[in-house]
């Protein structure tokens, strides 16, 4: 079942139908200033850090669902209704939610009067735009009474939950025309106020939240908006809120236009008021006059969407396959530049007070982005390894408001400095630009500790040669990427959490995980090596890559899979010995992509593995068999219900790897075969099942285990959508940046005839055409650059502002 439908035109996902199994959401914001808002208008609005600067209340985890948000109620002669549905949930003649590139346009009809809302932040603004359209589709005369209405949060978004023995008495308003400002703590360490402004005069306001609605009502049913009557009220501690109340007639066919105008501001220490207790407002009413017209308004929406077409223009797709052209071209490059803005802060899963920036998930992150912003994605690099410590080891998080690392968390997750040199690498090749190397970063932020970029790769790379376990396998410390197994935890506390604790001293517990990433990214490090000239540094990494992958021939392989781990006691994790866990995807993946004892068929072996033990119906689940009971020496993993999360759950972020390291070994159909699986696209029709966005990934599907197979959560923010870009683009499409061009191998299914692909690369612009008469699936017979044929698959780089003609023919 559908709740709505693409529109690949207009780059849009169009909910016709309100009661969408579980909130479909949507971001607005590019930098500094964003919003959640859902398909009923739920959501909230911060400044950088979600936690932090919070401008609007929400409340997660509530009943009914996605409680709180930009609403707007209409009373039109006594019947009231809000162009969302929600919150007050009149049915309406007609209903829709368009979520497109960083804007959200919701239109409600109801008895002869249509409203349509904008949701959208303008580029380079602190603030959130609200383009109101309100029609009189009757033939009689409409006198309507408007009302908008948000509630403010106390700027920390935790404390506000919290601390009410305070709060309840902190808040403080005012209000000046059409505009409200909220100023709670602004006369003491605060230089920041939030305001709420329409473009027209009100016939009255409210601020004081429980004034405007009764105390015992919900956002369904605000006695001010029932009644036809604002309260004027000003707040004073409580709840404070902003609504204004507008009166609006409209003759038949009239249509009129009001934008509201949801904005920040910090103003300088000494420049805070304009007398005493009344805030200076002129730099907020500086950027309402940015947006008092339609036309102004109209123009940074033109502004959003050429910025939106530009970045989605760097890779191209026409392939015949409309599912995919609009996953390659539109969504999973969207919801890349989604993670990289929110890392995994805030979603409708993750609350915003939570985690900070991962190492890990930051660094995967960027693999999915780069080619869009290269340059922020250089910064990013630099921020991440900035958290790293002397031995090359890393704060698992940091703060994105202070940059850095998160003391609570520490370090000890033994796989996070290996994902800065496939960061790094991939934006050398993305950009060209080696500079990045000699930058001088610092360790734990301590500027005195500084050395260049390129040593912080080689203690990244170093860390894992020095802490090897007793098979020569690396250490696993708190867990690998697999963060729920927890192989030196031992935790009885039910209060204890499983990723911070360590009840067991770890020099024993070992990851194929790791290992295989060690070989997979150790490569990459010595390529790089090769590349600066450093003959001497490469030849000695070398050693220690050849030495792992003989310890994984000797020790990780179970004879039809690689094993997962070795446990505290030394026992294998995921061999066919065990009762439980016999095999799992990680090992599979990456020593799979690192492609250790290819050549003796350990890959190919591997794979078949993965097709017959973990592949079902909707995706690879993580592991087999599900655990049943609690493992106390293997931790979190064995505590989810079997088919959940980590245990034995479609984890769709470890998907990929599979998919890659199939591509690289020529079975292009296995890979794709997978890729649909997983991709949300393809999932529209089971949308009632799916449940979450079918535009964008989720972190988990249930397993087959699980009691509900297929069902997904926690959508969004996920390493799912840089990976999942990456083996669609550059293993299987197979176009992939290189440090001396673009190589173009691509593996694909064998029926495919063939496809287009145009791919920016360092300023020149690529048309690529793939043709497959022979209906192979991996394999390029030739390869024509403008005409001219060349030998192997990469086309050097081109002169910047030139378009060149690619043609490749695949075949035996
Ligand atoms: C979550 C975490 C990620 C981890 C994964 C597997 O997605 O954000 O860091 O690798 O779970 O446990
Ligand atoms: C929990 C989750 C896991 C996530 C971790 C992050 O363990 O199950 O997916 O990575 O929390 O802290």
């Amino acid at each position: 079942m559908k709740f709505g439908h693409f529109d690949d035109k207009a780059k849009e996902y169009v909910i016709t139908n309100p009661k969408t199994p579980y909130p479909w959401i949507n971001y607005l914001g590019n930098e500094d200033f964003f919003s959640l808002i859902s398909n009923t208008a739920g959501g909230y609005t911060f400044y950088k850090d979600a936690k932090f600067r919070r401008l609007t209340r929400y409340r997660y985890n509530n009943v009914p669902v996605d409680n709180g948000g930009k609403y707007f109620y209409i009373n039109d002669g006594g019947d009231v209704w809000s162009p969302g549905w929600k919150p007050v949930k009149a049915d309406l003649d007609n209903y829709s939610c368009a979520h497109g590139m960083s804007y959200t346009r919701i239109t409600g009809e109801r008895n002869g009067v249509e409203a349509e809302v904008t949701y959208f932040i303008p580029l380079g603004t602190w603030a959130e735009v609200q383009k109101v359209k309100l029609k009189n589709t009757s033939g009689a005369t409409k006198k309507l009474k408007f009302f908008s209405f948000i509630e403010w949060c106390l700027w920390n978004a935790e404390d506000d939950m919290q601390n009410l023995q305070r709060n309840l008495s902190t808040g403080e308003v005012e209000v000046e025309g059409s505009v409200i400002y909220h100023k709670t703590e602004f006369k003491e360490r605060r230089n920041h106020y939030a305001f709420f402004s329409v473009n027209a005069p009100i016939q009255g306001f409210d601020t004081d939240r429980d004034t405007w609605k009764g105390t015992y009502n919900d956002f369904d049913r605000p006695d001010a908006v029932f009644e036809g009557e604002p309260r004027n009220s000003e707040a004073h501690g409580w709840s404070p809120c902003a609504s204004h109340y507008l009166e609006i007639e409209l003759a038949p066919g009239e249509e009129k236009d009001l934008t509201f105008v949801l904005g920040y501001i910090e103003v300088d220490k000494d420049n805070k008021w304009e007398s005493k207790n009344v805030i200076n407002k002129n730099p907020a009413k500086a950027v309402i006059e940015r947006f008092d017209t339609v036309e102004k308004v109209d123009a940074e929406l033109k502004k959003l969407s050429d910025y939106w077409s530009k970045l989605l223009s760097t890779y191209e797709l026409t392939s015949g396959d409309e599912k995919l052209d609009r996953m390659v071209n539109i969504w999973n490059q969207y919801q890349c530049m989604v993670t990289f803005n929110m890392s995994r802060s805030a979603s409708f899963f993750e609350t915003g007070i939570g985690r900070g920036m991962g190492f890990r998930d930051s660094s995967q992150d960027l693999i999915g982005f780069v080619h869009q912003v290269p340059e922020r994605a250089r910064e990013r690099i630099i921020d991440i390894a900035s958290t790293q410590f002397e031995d090359g080891s890393a704060y698992h998080q940091y703060q994105p408001l202070t940059k850095r690392g998160n003391h609570t968390l520490g370090g000890g997750f033994n796989d996070d400095p290996l994902w800065l040199i496939l960061s790094t690498t991939d934006y050398i090749k993305e950009s060209g630009d080696m500079g990045i190397l000699d930058e001088m970063v610092p360790y734990d932020n301590d500027e005195s500790k500084a050395t260049t970029h390129f040593e912080h790769l080689k203690r990244s790379f170093y860390f894992t040669v020095n802490n090897l376990g007793p098979h020569g396998l690396p250490l696993i410390g708190r867990a690998d990427w697999n963060d729920c197994l927890n192989l030196n935890c031992f935790s009885e506390d039910p209060n204890e959490s499983f990723q911070t604790t360590g009840n067991k001293k770890g020099f024993t517990a070992e990851s194929l995980m790791i290992a295989g990433s060690f070989v997979l990214y150790g490569k990459e490090f010595i390529k790089l090596c090769q590349v600066l000239g450093k003959d001497d540094d490469a030849a000695e990494a070398q050693k220690h890559v050849d030495a792992m992958i003989e310890a994984v021939k000797k020790d990780g392989w179970d004879g039809e899979w690689y094993l997962r781990a070795y446990d505290y006691y030394g026992k294998k994790v995921g061999s066919s010995e065990n009762e439980e866990g016999k095999i799992f995807i990680e090992s599979q993946g990456f020593c799979g992509m690192a492609g250790i004892g290819v050549e003796d068929g350990l890959v190919h072996k591997s794979m078949d593995s993965v097709k017959e033990h973990l592949d079902c119906e909707y995706g690879i689940v993580l592991q087999q068999p599900a655990f049943t009971k609690y493992y106390i020496e293997y931790g979190e993993i064995s505590t989810y219900p079997a088919g959940y999360k980590e245990n034995a759950g479609i984890f769709c972020h470890n998907n990929p790897w599979i998919m890659i390291a199939e591509a690289q070994i020529g079975n292009g159909d296995r890979a794709f075969e997978y890729y649909r699986k997983v991709a949300p696209a393809y999932l529209e029709e089971i949308s009632d099942l799916h449940k979450v966005e079918p535009y964008v990934y989720c972190q988990m599907i249930a397993g087959k285990d699980a009691f509900k197979p297929g069902e997904g959560k926690n959508s969004w923010l996920t390493g799912t959508a840089a990976w999942n870009y990456v083996a669609i683009t550059q293993y299987i499409l197979g176009v992939k940046p290189d440090y001396n061009g673009l190589s173009i191998n691509p593996s694909i299914p064998s029926k495919w005839d063939g496809y287009k692909i145009t791919r920016r690369f360092r300023g020149a612009t690529y048309h690529i055409e793939v043709s497959n008469p022979s209906h192979v699936s991996n394999g390029v017979s030739s390869m024509e650059v403008d005409g001219k044929t060349i030998e192997g698959c990469i086309v050097p780089i081109q002169p910047e502002g030139t378009e060149v003609t690619v043609k490749v023919t695949l075949g035996k």
